[in-house]
């Protein structure tokens, strides 16, 4: 920029309401904001009145500004002013050390109303009021007044900011894709827009980018980024909403390792910009294989900010031939049923009751497992657990010194196939670590899981279905297993070498969520039409889904892959939040309403007509008001 920016006074105010200090003293300044707070002591009256910026506090003397102070006086909490004065030092004792502008104070000569306001539904300036969030939904400008919110909502820009900078000093060209497309599918069902120039026909919106960045790859544009708005008709969750925004970027001429290290690179850049305070736990990121995840954490999103690894308890429980030998038949017929038996330890829970315990094996048995046993080392290193009747002290012992137990520890131990034992202890793992506060709160602890495998079986279907996405490329000395076991394509079957394929796919993780995830896509015709065939689909099935992506591919495909990461996670995550919806200006409910907007509702009667619509049955309303179907609803 050549000039400077422009301040932020206007014909409102010399100042915001965040500004004046000591310096300032004596000069003429005005401001304008809400009422966060009145007081009134007849001769003066205190008004604190904020904006985005602060807070300053106003003083009102009835003699001195008689019109000024009656005005103060029919002034309420959130109406809008205008003020004017000089502002002057605190009177000594009277300064409020929590307020940057807390050493002076604006003694008001005018006071204007510039719009009053109805009582609000709850309190603004209470950060610590406990309030409905439907209610906050539905008032959401007042919820955004408060500071919390008007932090976070900063708190995201500034990220947005960064991560543009940042893509923008590398190299990437910001591109907008639209979102009236074809189905872009991720896994989701898709929102669908009807056309009104087609009758009969819809628009999808886009589940993400992915084929249009591809196809952007095909078009020269070599790196690409946007912040981008997706759309899945799916389940809401605490990180899931219906709409939200990714951070999507592809580029060409790319491996695994080029993707991974520019992303890796980029999030610590903005990372560090956003919240430069927060510490991150290892740079670089540790790198997990799929496997080792699971193995390590049972999970593929692996909270690392704390140990408690999962231990294979095997070598524990066999004898010398490797023959399961434990005395515990639970843990012998799982072993020999090619199933697991592991532990993990919470440390300083030795001394649990049997109720505690008793709601563990509860929450064991919620996350699928068929029971949960334990073992507590006691002062003096001996050892209580109901199996070690079965097991023997030595066993026991051994168990116990595998998992690395210490005095006052408890081992839990699950033993199932592989699949559930390492997802129940993957749980269990995280809900003790909520438990026993483990996890230090400000520490950003990134990891990359990387090498999924590239299919699943869908008994249904009869075919491997992609774990992710179906373009993802395979790990180079997978591609001889990417063939059927009866050696036509057309007939997978579950005992396929597919199966064990690994993709060339990472998913970067914080804190215990997935943050993003991305793949080397296929850019070989060969390739691709082998992968589509494994999971099903016919040549003529493949263009129906995905036919402008594979006719660009018949142009010169450049090698090439990308990732996207949830902005509305990233954010949450970097402001201490548990739920997106707080890092969300106008978030949906759990039912995809928004009480504000009183949204989705039924289409204004003209619509159905312009439309070719008509829908069957009743509308149902979500928490959004929506009329009775007589009245907008012709009659078929
Ligand atoms: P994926 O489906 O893994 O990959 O999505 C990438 C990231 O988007 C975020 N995300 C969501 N955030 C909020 N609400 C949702 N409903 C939601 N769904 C996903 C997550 C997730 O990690 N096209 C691929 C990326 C690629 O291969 O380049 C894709 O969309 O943080
Ligand atoms: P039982 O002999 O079935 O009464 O089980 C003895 C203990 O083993 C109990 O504490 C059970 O919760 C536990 N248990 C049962 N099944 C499993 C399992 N699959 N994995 C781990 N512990 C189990």
């Amino acid at each position: 920029m050549t000039d400077p920016a422009p301040s932020l006074a206007t014909p409102f105010r010399s100042h915001t309401c965040g500004e004046l200090r000591v310096d300032d003293e004596g000069s003429e300044a005005s401001l304008a904001g809400w009422v966060h707070r009145r007081r009134d002591h007849g001769q003066l009256i205190f008004l604190d009145v904020r904006d985005r910026h602060g807070i300053t506090q106003v003083v009102v003397d009835r003699t001195d500004q008689p019109a000024a102070h009656a005005t103060a006086s029919r002034v309420r909490n959130e109406f809008v002013l205008g003020l004017r004065g000089r502002v002057a030092r605190r009177l000594p004792g009277t300064e409020n050390p929590r307020l940057p502008t807390g050493d002076v104070e604006l003694r008001a000569t005018h006071v204007t109303v510039l719009n009053e306001a109805r009582t609000p539904p709850f309190y603004v300036n209470d950060p610590d009021a406990p309030i409905d969030e439907t209610l906050r939904l539905k008032y959401r400008y007042l919820d955004i007044r408060r500071e919390a919110m008007q932090r976070r909502l900063l708190l995201r820009s500034r990220l947005v900011q960064a991560i543009r900078e940042v893509h923008h000093a590398s190299g990437f060209i910001e591109v907008e894709t639209p979102t009236l497309i074809k189905s872009t599918p991720e896994g989701a069902r898709d929102f669908i827009v009807p056309s009104r120039l087609q009758p009969g026909t819809v628009y999808a919106l886009p589940q993400s980018p992915q084929q249009l960045k591809q196809i952007l790859m095909v078009g020269g544009i070599d790196r690409y980024f946007q912040i981008a708005r997706c759309y899945r008709d799916e389940d809401l969750r605490g990180d899931r909403q219906p709409e939200f925004t990714q951070l999507d970027l592809e580029m060409s001429f790319v491996d695994e390792a080029a993707v991974m290290d520019f992303a890796e690179w980029m999030v610590v850049e903005v990372s560090r910009a956003t919240t430069p305070e927060r510490p991150i736990q290892d740079a670089p990121f540790p790198r997990l294989t799929y496997e080792e995840a699971m193995e390590r954490f049972g999970s593929d999103k692996p909270d690392l900010r704390y140990g408690m690894e999962l231990v294979d308890l095997a070598p524990a429980l066999v004898d010398d031939e490797g023959t399961p030998a434990s005395g515990f038949r639970v843990f012998d017929e799982a072993l020999t049923g090619g199933g697991r038996v592991k532990a993990i330890v919470a440390r300083g829970m030795g001394g649990a009751t049997r109720r505690e315990i008793d709601d563990l094996t509860e929450t064991a048995r919620r996350f699928g497992a068929k029971g949960l046993a334990w073992a507590a080392v006691e002062p003096g290193s001996a050892i209580r657990s109901p199996i070690a009747k079965f097991l023997g002290d030595e066993r026991t012992a051994a168990i116990a010194e595998r998992t690395g137990a210490a005095e006052g520890d408890l081992i839990l131990m699950v033993a199932d196939d592989a699949d559930t034992t390492s997802d129940v202890l993957g749980r269990l793992r995280v809900e003790l670590a909520g438990r026993l506060g483990v996890a230090d709160p400000d520490v950003l602890a990134y990891c990359w899981v990387h090498r999924f495998p590239m299919y699943q079986w869908d008994a249904e279907g009869g075919r491997w279905d992609a774990t992710h996405n179906p373009f993802s490329d395979v790990v180079p000395e997978d591609e001889p297993l990417l063939v059927t076991k009866s050696g036509d394509p057309a007939r997978p079957s579950p005992e396929d070498a597919a199966g064990q394929a690994r993709a060339l796919q990472y998913d970067v993780v914080l804190n215990g969520w997935e943050l993003g995830g991305g793949s080397v896509r296929i850019h070989r015709r060969d390739l691709l039409e082998r992968s589509f065939g494994l999971q099903g689909y016919s040549i003529e099935q493949m263009h129906e889904r995905f036919g402008a992506v594979l006719e660009a591919f018949e142009y010169g495909a450049p090698p090439h892959g990308g990732i996207a990461l949830g902005i509305d996670r990233w954010a949450a995550l970097l402001a201490y939040q548990t739920n997106i919806r707080e890092v969300m200006a106008f978030p949906k409910t759990q039912s995809g309403a928004d009480p504000m907007l009183e949204a989705p509702a039924p289409p204004a009667p003209e619509q159905y007509a312009e439309l070719g619509l008509r829908f069957v049955g009743t509308p149902r309303s979500t928490g959004a008001t929506i009329p009775a179907a007589s009245e907008s609803q012709p009659r078929p």
